[in-house]
């Protein structure tokens, strides 16, 4: 099939190269001339594992195009994708400008039957809005909209669209649902669904999707403070009831906090979109409200383990900075508080992320980077500092395992805001481990009352 994908951010970018990966013909559009320049240079701008392989091949046969050109993608597509960003507004709803201006654009470009699909998180209703923008310049029968959230978690993007566990469609059209199915059939041959519906439901699911997620991590987040207070485990607690296939296994790794792109903007989107239609969506008010100071409870473990509030003359090494692993973006990312809060509070950092330097240098603030010294090696991060602060778990970070810390360090504490090492180790190891919901470690009896009062 023809294919135009208008955007090329993270979504339209892995949607564009995976469809082409299948045999489809992709060009995708995008308005920044310099971005589109670099990917036909062969420069993918963000970094996904497994993507480059697929894009390469892609413009190695022929199939993956990109142009600054709407107008021919379009008028040659049989479906056409719109991946463009839906940022959070100022009210905390979606701001659909983008999508808005290119659905304007798109009724006169059209020629044969074209199916026009929202890939982009978009508030419940934006497909009735699309329709009737694209219809002011081209008849109705001869385009269809439809929904199709992506489920794409950063870092397993390729895996996720490639194997999905389900495919979402949302229109009620019947020959608009045959195209979409025939073009998602080769990527579900294991037998997972797809999965047909009204287009307002497919919007929604989106949402639902992921504010169902966030208060998972949420509750497993306030549990683990619980825990903190009663001496209790987290990790028991997670296995205790993940075996309980109705909760399940997945998603209940206490932390500090939920970041990305998607949670912390969609949970505020869906809130808000209850709240315009009249509901109180009370739950999410809470998902919110403890996810925000789950992003500093470390800050707080370490003001109580020093006792002051006062980090001056003090420099902590942190691991991380991306939000999660395997990725370099940045959104949202607890290291970005944490770093805010930690140099407010004096402290000088050292800090190293595998991916996520460069981006986190363009997001922090003026102050961080003035009280921040950057190092390209996990190991550099350790020197002469007087605790370490992870704030995301690569998985590089559990070589050198905790048995190292001590002679690597010249204090050997670790705030640990990920639970990466097991707690019998760093005791016997003779490092002081402060993780979320589990009992500290090698901390002198003095301050484990404290806490516990
Ligand atoms: C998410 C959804 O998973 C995906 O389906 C959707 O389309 C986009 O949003 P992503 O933002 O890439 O994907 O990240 P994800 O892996 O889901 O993690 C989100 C956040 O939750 C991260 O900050 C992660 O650290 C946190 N998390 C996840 C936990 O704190 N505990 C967990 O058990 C799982």
């Amino acid at each position: 099939m023809n294919i135009a994908v208008i955007g090329t951010g993270y979504v339209g970018l892995v949607s564009g190269t995976c469809f082409a990966d299948s045999g489809n013909d992709v060009t995708c559009v995008d308005i920044d001339k310099k971005k589109v320049d670099q990917l036909r240079d062969g420069e993918i701008p963000i970094y996904e594992p497994g993507l480059e392989t697929l894009f390469s091949r892609g413009l190695r046969e022929g199939r993956l195009h990109f142009t600054t050109d709407m107008d021919r993608a379009v008028s040659n597509a049989d479906i056409v994708f719109l991946c463009l960003p839906t940022p959070p507004g100022g009210d905390g709803q979606a701001d659909l400008s983008a999508v808005m201006q290119v659905a304007g654009e798109l009724g006169s470009l059209i020629e044969d039957y074209t199916v026009i699909v929202n890939k982009s998180t978009v508030p419940v209703g934006t497909g009735d809005r699309v329709e009737e923008a694209v219809a002011e310049n081209v008849d109705r029968e001869r385009f269809d909209v439809v929904s199709n959230p992506e489920f794409l978690r950063e870092g397993a993007a390729v895996d996720d669209f490639m194997y999905p566990e389900r495919v979402v469609i949302g229109t009620d059209s019947d020959r608009a649902a045959e195209i979409m199915t025939t073009l998602y059939e080769p990527f579900v041959r294991s037998g997972n669904p797809i999965i047909v519906m009204d287009r307002r439901s497919s919007e929604l699911t989106k949402y639902a999707a992921n504010a169902m997620l966030a208060t998972k991590i949420t509750f497993m987040n306030e549990i683990a403070n619980i825990c903190e207070k009663v001496g209790a485990n987290v990790d028991n607690i997670r296995r205790g009831i993940g075996t309980d296939s109705r909760i399940g296994k997945r998603f209940l790794f206490a932390g500090i906090g939920y970041g990305g792109s998607c949670f912390p903007k969609d949970v505020q989107a869906i809130h808000y979109t209850a709240a315009q239609n009249g509901y109180d969506f009370k739950i999410l008010d809470s998902v919110m409200k403890v996810n925000e100071s789950q992003k500093i409870s470390i800050v707080k473990k370490m003001e109580e383990y020093y006792e002051t509030t006062d980090f001056s003359g003090m420099t902590f090494g942190v691991w991380g900075l991306s939000f999660k692993p395997e990725t370099d973006d940045i959104r949202e990312a607890p290291a970005l508080y944490i770093a805010d809060e930690l140099t407010e509070r004096g402290a000088k950092l050292l800090a190293y992320d595998p991916e996520a330097i460069g981006t986190f240098k363009q997001a922090t603030s003026p102050k961080v980077l003035d009280n921040t010294t950057f190092v390209h090696d996990q190991k550099a991060a350790l020197d002469n500092i007087d605790a370490l602060v992870i704030c995301t778990e690569w998985n590089e970070f559990r070589r050198p395992t905790v048995d190292n810390f001590a002679d690597e360090m010249k204090q050997p504490i670790i705030f640990d805001g990920r639970n990466l090492y097991d707690l019998e180790r760093a005791r016997k190891a003779g490092i002081t481990y402060i993780s979320v919901g589990r009992p500290a470690i090698n901390v002198p009896e003095r301050k484990k009352l404290e806490n516990s009062l």
